[in-house]
């Protein structure tokens, strides 16, 4: 099966416009949709990072500040753009997997947030540890293998449930920050930037292809633009980035 990049633009943009006439129109909080599936960096990330060994954490104050006072692991004042789509289309807004212990993790059949701070579509990119986008893909397969055949039982029942929920992915602009920028080498200096893009692009199509081949069908990826500012005034070390992320609401 080959799916095209331009072809999943499209369809990005027609749930978009679906969101924004949503948006309008839909006062009640009907589920609409049976789950939201959360891949990304920073942008999306709900708490994965708190787990994992890196200084890329948000889990102190003033993150949180408009989020009940409480920093969660959001690299955001209150919520992201995953959690601001989770409530438009009815559903809880998506834990991060790691922060749900693995004997409840079957009973999550709203959608899991497997995003992680610092990640990018390359493995390669990184800052200290992080669910690299290859990872969280191994983690939705665990979800799809093992965790919703113990609540959905039928098989068509399942396939129908993962082509009818929602995949958003937040990714890319770290693949530049802390990588193309960050480590001129040998690899990185070969391309120029649109043929880094390209690259880029390439490696995110055949990610997309792996969670599509799971049953996904409908993809919605939000561009990143300069919206992440590395942290001024903060100290930074060598191996140190700080980020914030601006609330969309
Ligand atoms: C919010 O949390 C911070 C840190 O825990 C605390 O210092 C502050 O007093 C809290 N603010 C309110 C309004 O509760
Ligand atoms: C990235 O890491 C995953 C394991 O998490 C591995 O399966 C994959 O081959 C790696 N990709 C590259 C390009 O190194
Ligand atoms: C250079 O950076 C790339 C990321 O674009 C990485 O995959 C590669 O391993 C690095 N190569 C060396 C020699 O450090």
């Amino acid at each position: 099966m080959e799916i095209s990049l331009k072809k999943l633009w499209v369809i990005s943009i027609l749930i978009i416009q679906q969101f924004a006439f949503l948006a309008d129109a839909s006062h009640s909080r009907k589920k609409i949709v049976p789950a939201l599936y959360v891949f990304g960096d920073s942008t999306v990330d709900a708490g994965n990072n708190n787990n994992l060994k890196t200084l890329a954490k948000a889990n102190k104050f003033p993150y949180g500040i408009d989020f009940n006072n409480c920093s969660t692991g959001r690299f955001s004042n209150g919520k992201t753009i995953a959690d601001i789509l989770a409530i438009r289309l009815g559903l809880p807004t998506p834990p991060p997997y790691l922060g749900v212990p693995k004997s409840q993790r079957h009973q999550v059949v709203t959608g899991i947030n497997y995003a992680s701070g610092s990640c990018g579509i390359l493995n390669s990119t990184r800052s200290g540890d992080c669910l690299s986008l290859d990872k969280q893909i191994e983690y939705f397969t665990l979800s799809v293998v093992n965790d919703l055949p113990r609540s959905i039982h039928s098989k068509t029942k399942l396939r129908h449930y993962l082509a009818n929920s929602i995949y958003l992915l937040s990714i890319g602009s770290n693949d530049y920050m802390l990588n193309y920028f960050k480590y001129p080498n040998e690899t990185n200096n070969k391309l120029n930037p649109e043929k880094y893009a390209d690259y880029l692009l390439e490696q995110l199509t055949s990610r997309i292809k792996r969670v599509y081949d799971l049953g996904a069908r409908k993809f919605v990826m939000r561009e990143e633009k300069e919206n992440i500012i590395v942290g001024e005034g903060v100290k930074r070390d060598k191996d140190q980035e700080f980020e914030k992320v601006e609330d969309d609401e």
